[in-house]
């Protein structure tokens, strides 16, 4: 069963705590435009949001819109990319904005369902935009979160075996109200205080219902698979 009041406690502590990055909204405020939430979603894929930040504000004052990055130049914009690195992400970019522009209206679907059946978005960034721009009930389970759950629950099965088990553990400790924001909870816990190798359990929120903490051994979690 989830641990002691998680949801709540979590985005309580994210009220207070939020980071403030350029494609978010404020926690408890309207979501931010699907766009700037897809766009960062796709950035943040093997980079760091250190790095993202630039990118991202340069892409949004070149193309504030789905539409206009549609119509934009291919080479302008693997251009406008380098440096992020893997160049997939920038075409399936550019044919995505052209799917959402001539297949869906200018409007990105609101679902999982709609939103994975569009190019380069996957289940983490169909999950991603539907929790954060649209308010959809969808768990977003990357790296970070997929951290926070081993310790937890104190998941002994080895990574990269434990993630279907990881991944059923941070659905049912996804609550139906603010999935955007404990989206954005999980992943901030995760990036700041549940880190890999020197977490702050005395910061931590959810400390209170973390099996690992209570052996002792958050850092053991998730277990590495032997060598
Ligand atoms: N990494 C991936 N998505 C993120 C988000 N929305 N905020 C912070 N870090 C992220």
């Amino acid at each position: 069963s989830a641990p002691y009041n998680h949801a709540r406690r979590l985005l309580d502590w994210y009220d207070v705590n939020a980071r403030t990055l350029p494609w978010r909204s404020p926690p408890g405020t309207p979501p931010p435009d699907p766009y700037r939430v897809w766009l960062s979603e796709i950035m943040l894929q093997q980079t760091t949001v250190a790095s993202v930040k630039g990118y991202f504000e340069l892409f949004i004052t070149r193309w504030p819109t789905v539409a206009a990055l549609a119509a934009a130049e291919d080479a302008d914009v693997m251009q406008a990319w380098a440096g992020l690195g893997y160049y997939a992400r920038a075409r399936n970019l550019l044919a995505c904005a052209r799917s959402v522009v001539a297949d869906h209206g200018g409007r990105f679907p609101d679902t999982e369902a709609g939103l994975r059946k569009l190019p380069g978005i996957g289940p983490y960034t169909a999950a991603a935009v539907a929790a954060i721009a649209f308010g959809a009930h969808a768990t977003v389970a990357d790296g970070n979160v997929e951290r926070v759950v081993a310790r937890l629950y104190a998941v002994e099965t080895p990574m990269p075996a434990a993630k279907p088990t990881l991944h059923a553990l941070a659905a049912e400790l996804t609550p139906t109200q603010r999935c955007g924001d404990y989206a954005q909870a999980m992943m901030d816990l995760g990036a700041t205080i549940c880190t890999p190798r020197s977490p702050d359990c005395p910061a931590c929120p959810v400390a209170a219902g973390c099996a690992a903490l209570k052996l002792q051994t958050p850092t053991r979690f998730p277990v590495k698979a032997a060598k």
